[in-house]
């Protein structure tokens, strides 16, 4: 099993960004926590960034026949993009939406996320543990769907 972890815009200024909304960890380093949590659950894991809407596009299209799932943070492109929305649809690939801060709590503009519609669910709130527990939750669910 094979799962894309793909991260949007101002996520590669992780550590330096907003530290105390986003956390002090870089992208870098919560990608190698990414990993090593793969090797535990023995899938394996591709992570990549982008700071462009098109670019994470062709990603997710990308991931189709080479990924099982896929662990989204689109960042601001959450409350915005009706096309990553449709990519993701498009792929028919289990995906998991991740925050690091709890968007429910913020400004009412991050409360309206267009990615959640194509997703099996949401997990916000939890900083980068939110996408170790994004590959629990994805593991859990092909496993449950392949019977
Ligand atoms: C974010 C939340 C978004 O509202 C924001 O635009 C981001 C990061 C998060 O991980 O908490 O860039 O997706």
């Amino acid at each position: 099993k094979s799962v894309l972890i793909l991260n949007g815009p101002n996520l590669n200024l992780l550590g330096t960004r907003q530290p105390e909304v986003y956390g002090a960890e870089t992208l870098a380093m919560v990608e190698e926590s990414c990993r090593q949590h793969g090797v535990k659950l023995g899938i394996d894991v591709a992570c990549h960034q982008s700071n462009h809407e098109g670019a994470l596009l062709d990603m997710i299209h990308a991931a189709k026949g080479t990924h099982d799932g896929i662990i989204l943070n689109a960042g601001a492109y959450t409350h915005t993009s009706v096309a990553l929305m449709d990519a993701i649809y498009s792929v028919d690939l289990p995906a998991v939406e991740v925050h690091l801060s709890n968007i429910h709590a913020r400004e009412s503009f991050r409360q309206t996320s267009y990615i959640s519609k194509a997703v099996i669910g949401q997990i916000c709130g939890f900083g980068s543990f939110g996408y170790l527990m994004a590959m629990d939750a994805l593991v859990q669910h092909c496993a449950r769907s392949s019977g």
